[in-house]
């Protein structure tokens, strides 16, 4: 009977939807991203449900109107997605926000006759008003919390057709970093009958974790409770019901424990996923169902012995990232957030710290399907402003509800395993800093007692005015200290040593405490390690970033000056990189670029993390006449190339990472320069003369070789090919295939010497292009018309479903290369 009613309640929703559901942040939700309308402009009455919309762009969500071409395209003022008139200038990476009007027409069916319907957006960029039927839902101002509202008494009679509108409001000079525009997140309806589980209404713990038994809590909030049961199934990777249990619902909260027996753990190597599977019964009918993935793990945050995750020690490899997917903007499709975290992965880090917001929930499932830890982060500021209109003027009246917005919606995911209030919080060090660092981490922990709540400190004296002592108060309501760039030595070499605090002083003074860098400069990464790996209590940390994003352009973009030109002194040198630097849109900061390549900084981490023996790259010849002035938040202008062609004969710099203790280059099969890695480094610099052929590094320890890399010089190019990281993708709006365009030379080897030379795409079938992108800093070409110039050889080309199965071809072109074709299967 209960199986049968379980087909029915699912078979009704699904009738509805239509659509497939997984990924939904409620396992009840029903896509309702399809077929909005969209304006770009200050609209009057555009919520009144008669307005004629009919002029209007017909889209599908999500969408960010940001990334998208402007109008009045001018060679050097406006390009692309780009404006030198952009309030918000090099910080958003020259995008303009503005106002937006998202209209939608849908009419629902019979069996809404009795129910509840929600209506729930994943994340809005800014300040979104809603209406349903003319009737205003309310205001949402934070750009990056889920909400939702509750349709039911507004709604039409079933068959009478509904409008929902959506003004949204992205002026002013409001973020640091570029947001996107717009509805850039998915919508759902969540109709639920009257008494049913609440939204986020399913708390699940696994604290108490054994190789033979787990135990697992289920807190059930029900809405509008009448008598009924809660029943809980845990269904195991495979299906299996493999735990139940029965409550009768006296209250509102039901709290409920069950025993997996020789549970299969979620940890970073196999992240095994279980499913909680919650039937609310009343009158022996199934009147609610959610089905919520969770990982049975057990996470220690020890005093003595730092992280400890499944009783095994982790030290985190992390990084900082941003929201946006580069070519795709803001837009939050579900493959690009999955392969964004798949690259990272694969780069070698266990953990990211969504910096400085709660990221999506398609994100969050990555990171849990992959196996990374998650540090899940609220704010950028609080009362005080980083900029005149950003969300300081909201903290007052919203930053609780928003709070419990992330807490609520992530706590269940087992990728989660911290929470941070805020980054660098200019009011840190003051009373109101104290207040609000108090208030907020009790909020969190009354909401998840389980992970431990941390914020992002920041202390550069003498820019920081404030002695360390004044931060001590705010500390104290932090369970773990978390520091922006506290070990980096281009850093602290620049502060007055008078007033240099270091991590093992904090420690000595609080023994109970764990500390970790919750920012760190790429080339920093070895000072960072060394401490995860000497001391316990050091949990690691977090570079920033992992991977490149849009805004704060030009930061990690190390560029060339005439020689003669002097340079700020100090952390005044950062200023540099901070300039209106148009064309430059990206910071061209991170272990990958905007594409997912990897640049330096990702190979310099693969030694510091001892993934890699050694690791070659090679400078770009500097210019003569100029000098090179690295990023503060980049590396050396360097790559893995031995092409170099105009070179023969002059001198060119190698650079050599490894932890061995010697390093010998070999050209062409001789021998041509042997030197010792100088202590307390693990970087060899060698100036040798250029020569095409073969250059092969190796390392040595005591005589006994512990790696070698080889770079070759590629001939001309001659072709171009593709490769899909997917050749068979499902035919759904959240499917992609990322196709990697490489100019190859007649031997296929990748050309990594050109630049410029422009790709034509064309697509013919079931899907479209949805991007198009390189790794460059300084292309403001569009993200969206068929033709990319490739960048060190290379650049990326997006597809996306139109939606109905098929296949589809993307040819790409060039002038006097070889064309190529990839065919997609979309099933
Ligand atoms: C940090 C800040 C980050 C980013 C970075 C690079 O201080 O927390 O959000 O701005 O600097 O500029």
């Amino acid at each position: 009977m209960e199986a049968f009613l379980k087909v029915i309640v699912s078979f009704c929703f699904l009738l509805i939807a239509g659509i497939s559901v997984s990924h939904a942040q409620d396992s009840r939700a029903i896509s309702f991203d399809r077929n909005w309308r969209f304006k770009k402009d200050t609209i009057y009455g555009a919520e009144r449900p008669g307005f004629n919309d009919t002029d209007w762009r017909t889209l599908n969500l999500p969408h960010d109107w940001s990334i998208e071409d402007l109008p009045d395209q001018k060679e050097g003022e406006v390009q692309g997605p780009f404006t030198k008139a952009s309030i918000g200038k090099a910080a958003t990476g020259f995008t303009e926000g503005g106002i937006g009007w998202y209209r939608k027409a849908f009419t629902l069916d019979k069996s809404y006759i009795g129910k509840k319907t929600y209506l729930l957006f994943d994340g809005v960029y800014m300040n979104a008003d809603v209406w349903i039927n003319g009737h205003h839902l309310g205001n949402h101002p934070y750009g990056y919390t889920s909400f939702s509202y509750d349709l039911t008494e507004f709604l039409n009679p079933a068959g009478k057709p509904n409008v929902i509108a959506v003004r949204v409001d992205n002026t002013g000079k409001n973020s640091r970093w570029y947001s996107g525009s717009g509805i850039y997140r998915h919508v759902w309806l969540l109709p639920v009958n009257p008494t049913h589980i609440k939204l986020w209404g399913n708390y699940i713990t696994t604290s108490e974790v054994f190789p033979d038994k787990a135990v697992i809590g289920i807190t059930t909030t029900i809405e509008n409770q009448k008598p009924a049961d809660v029943k809980v199934d845990i269904l195991d990777p495979g299906g299996r019901v493999v735990a139940s249990h029965k409550e009768r619902a006296s209250q509102s909260d039901i709290i409920q424990k069950l025993i997996v027996n020789h549970p299969k753990l979620w940890d970073l190597d196999k992240p095994v996923l279980y499913k909680a599977r919650v039937s609310l019964i009343s009158n022996n009918q199934i009147v609610d169902q959610t089905i919520t993935t969770f990982g049975i793990r057990s996470l220690v945050f020890d005093p003595q012995k730092g992280l400890l995750l499944n009783g095994q020690s982790v030290k985190l490899k992390g990084g900082c990232i941003h929201h946006d997917l580069g070519p795709l903007g803001a837009a939050s499709i579900d493959r690009a957030e999955e392969r964004k975290v798949e690259l990272i992965k694969a780069a070698g880090y266990n953990a990211l710290r969504l910096s400085h917001n709660p990221a999506s929930p398609a994100l969050l499932n990555a990171c849990d399907k992959l196996g990374l830890l998650v540090l899940d982060e609220a704010f950028d500021m609080w009362e005080l402003p980083k900029n005149p209109q950003d969300y300081h003027l909201y903290f007052k009246e919203w930053s609780r509800r928003d709070l419990a917005s992330m807490v609520l919606r992530d706590r269940n995911h087992p990728s989660v395993m911290m929470w941070s209030i805020g980054n660098e919080i200019y009011e840190a060090p003051d009373s109101s800093g104290y207040v609000n660092a108090k208030r907020l981490a009790d909020e969190v922990r009354g909401l998840d007692p389980t992970r431990p709540v941390t914020d992002a400190i920041v202390f550069l004296p003498p820019y920081t005015k404030k002695p360390w002592t004044a931060y001590e108060s705010h500390l104290a309501n932090l369970d773990i200290d978390g520091y922006n760039y506290f070990l980096d030595p281009s850093v602290y070499f620049q502060r007055d040593s008078t007033i240099l605090h270091s991590f093992e002083t904090e420690r000595a003074k609080h023994p109970q405490k764990l500390y970790m860098a919750t920012e760190y400069l790429a080339n920093a990464a070895l000072e960072n390690w060394d401490a995860a790996e000497k001391y316990p209590w050091f949990l690691g940390g977090f570079c920033w970033t992992a991977m490149d994003y849009i805004g704060e352009a030009g930061i990690g973009n190390s560029i060339y000056v005439p020689e003669s030109q002097k340079l700020p002194k100090g952390l005044m040198g950062m200023g540099l990189f901070y300039r209106n630097n148009w064309p430059v849109y990206n910071a061209y900061c991170g272990d990958l670029d905007l594409i997912g390549d990897q640049k330096p900084e990702a190979y310099y981490k693969k030694v510091v993390w001892r993934h890699s023996p050694i690791e070659m790259l090679v400078h770009r010849p500097i210019p003569d006449g100029q000098k090179e002035v690295v990023a503060t938040w980049g590396m050396p202008d360097e790559l893995k190339s031995w092409t170099w062609s105009g070179q023969e004969g002059k001198k060119i710099q190698v650079d050599v990472y490894t932890r061995g203790k010697t390093v010998k280059l070999e050209l062409n099969g001789r021998i041509i320069a042997e030197q010792s890695v100088p202590g307390g480094s693990i970087t060899a610099t060698f100036q040798i003369e250029y020569q095409p052929g073969t250059l092969v590094a190796k390392s040595f320890d005591n005589g006994k070789e512990t790696g070698s890399s080889t770079l070759s010089t590629a001939g001309s190019p001659v072709g171009i090919r593709l490769i899909a990281d997917r050749k068979k993708i499902r035919a759904s709006l959240n499917d992609l295939s990322f196709i990697r365009v490489e100019v190859v030379d007649a031997k296929g080897n990748l050309v990594p010497s050109v630049n410029g030379l422009e790709i034509s795409f064309k697509i013919s079938g079931a899907a479209t292009i949805a991007g198009v992108g390189n790794g460059s800093p300084a292309d403001m070409s569009s993200f969206q018309q068929p033709r990319k110039q490739v960048y060190q050889g290379k650049a990326l080309a997006i597809v996306r479903p139109l939606g109905a199965p098929g296949t589809a071809t993307l040819t790409a072109s060039a002038r006097g290369l070889q064309s190529s074709s990839v065919h997609i299967e979309i099933k």
